[in-house]
């Protein structure tokens, strides 16, 4: 390990115009997480010591972004948008102050991991001041070409609109990630001009300069699909698909089984136990955990934070979800707990054992251990303005169609008869409680309507 402290510097003030959105490009997201929160994960895993956001003018979300992600980033403006070398000097008085390695990565690029970031750093343990990621492209057409000479050293990176055929014909090319370590680095980069076909300041230059100054250069490589640039939904959708296919990859290497893994749908943050089986068509969107031996059955959507709230859902030991089962913030399913199908639960907290099988929601609200919740059970949470708790005792019974109007408590073992509306008054522990219109048959009835009707209308009946 280095002892060399860590600076990356991140690029994100690229407008992302061929994205076609009001939000900046790098605030998109791949498994619910930004592009810019990618690359900010990345350089925290690499055990950066500073990291540094150059953003637009005007890009406030994405400096509240950073924020976020991480709240002790320096983030830097870059008045105008004069080429990547023009960026990294925007960041100017986070590299004066730094001793140590600087590592440039751009904020669009979702699927670059650690390990290569490690990888490059390792090149400079090496010996080099200078390591540029390389990855051989299927199509190398519009990225810069790495030149090197026959022993392979790196001479210089050239433009795919400055090289010349032959350099064209290269297929090994920058990613875009470099490497330093070099005091010379600012001197570098105040040395680059702009006389390039784009007029502009290439970040990329810092090679040939630092080459001339007797510098050695070198030239780490990774597949090309983790230096995947996003400019397009299109880009967008394929970065997801890949980081899908990893992250289902990682659940199953873990010790979960997913009987189609191509339709299981992770976040970020999923954290999935052992001996979980997850079946067809799940979607978990951020701050999910599910614990050992949960089942999730086909057709679930589990999401445990959304714009407004922060809560997460957690599901425990051995409990049985779905199908057709939803999920929302703050939801914490108890060990051995049945969710079955239709059945929505937000901000609610069901204790061991509790079962909610069909056709039911349960908002703001605390099941008690081993409680039944009969198929059509509402809590009805909301009057308009407030959200009202709904508090069901350990082994309550819940009868089927009731409606349960918070705030209330329904006590321990106690019985909601079947089509109730329980509202005002608690029910007390081990009572029954029972509101509906009285029973009335009427013998005979269906014979003398019909007679009735009959002789009305002429109708048969
Ligand atoms: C760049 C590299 C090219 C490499 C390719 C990999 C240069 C000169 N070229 O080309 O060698 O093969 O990436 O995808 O570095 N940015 C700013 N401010 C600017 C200009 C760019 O912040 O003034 C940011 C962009 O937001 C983007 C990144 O820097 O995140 C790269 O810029 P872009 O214009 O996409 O460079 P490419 O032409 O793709
Ligand atoms: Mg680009």
């Amino acid at each position: 390990m280095t002892s060399h402290p860590l600076l990356i510097v991140i690029l994100a003030a690229g407008k992302g115009t061929r994205m076609k959105s009001t939000l900046p490009k790098v605030l998109h997201r791949v498994a619910g997480r930004s592009l810019l929160g990618h690359a900010i994960a990345a350089s925290r895993s690499a055990a950066a010591d500073r990291i540094a956001v150059v953003v637009g003018p005007g890009m406030d979300e994405v400096a509240d972004e950073t924020r976020r992600f991480a709240p002790g980033a320096e983030i830097f403006v870059q008045h105008e948008q004069l080429g990547t070398a023009h960026a990294v000097l925007a960041a100017r008085p986070a590299l004066q102050a730094h001793k140590g390695d600087v590592i440039v990565l751009f904020a669009d690029t979702p699927l670059l991991t650690p390990e290569t970031v490690a990888r490059l750093r390792g090149i400079l343990d090496g010996g080099a001041a200078l390591a540029v990621l390389g990855f051989e492209a299927a199509d190398p057409t519009g990225y810069g070409r790495l030149v090197t000479d026959a022993s392979g050293a790196l001479l210089a990176i050239r433009e795919d609109r400055d090289a010349t055929e032959t350099e064209r014909r290269i297929r090994l090319c920058n990613s875009g990630v470099v490497a330093f370590r070099t005091p010379a680095l600012v001197s570098i980069l105040d040395r680059i001009g702009k006389a390039n076909a784009k007029g502009e300041y290439y970040l990329t230059e810092a090679a040939e300069i630092a080459r001339k100054d007797g510098l050695r250069l070198s030239v780490g490589t990774c597949p090309e699909e983790e230096v995947l640039g996003i400019n397009s939904r299109d880009q967008l959708a394929g970065a997801e698909a890949i980081w899908q296919q990893r992250a289902r990859q990682k659940v199953m290497q873990a010790g979960a089984t997913l009987i189609a893994p191509e339709t299981v749908w992770l976040s970020h943050d999923t954290v999935i136990g052992r001996d979980v089986v997850i079946e067809p068509n799940v979607f978990i969107g951020e701050g999910v955990v599910i614990e050992d031996n949960v089942v999730i059955k086909a057709n679930c959507h589990l999401q445990g934070i959304d714009r407004r709230s922060a809560g997460g859902v957690r599901v425990r030991q051995g409990a049985e979800i779905g199908p057709f089962a939803r999920l929302r913030p703050g939801t914490d399913i108890g060990p051995e707990a049945h969710i079955g199908n239709f059945v929505e639960i937000k901000n609610a907290r069901l204790d061991e054992g509790a079962k909610a099988n069909h056709l039911t929601y349960i908002g703001d609200a605390h099941v008690g251990a081993n409680a039944n919740i009969g198929a059509g059970t509402i809590t009805c949470n909301y009057d308009g303005f407030d959200k009202g708790h709904t508090e069901i005792g350990a082994g309550a019974f819940i009868g089927t169609n009731s409606s349960l109007v918070a705030p209330i408590t329904i006590g321990e073992n106690a019985y909601v008869g079947a089509g109730s509306v329980i509202s005002g008054q608690d029910v007390e522990p081990g009572s029954l409680a029972v509101v509906r219109g009285p029973r009335n048959d009427r013998p005979g009835w269906v014979a003398s309507f019909r007679e009735r009707i009959k002789s009305k209308s002429g109708k048969k009946t």
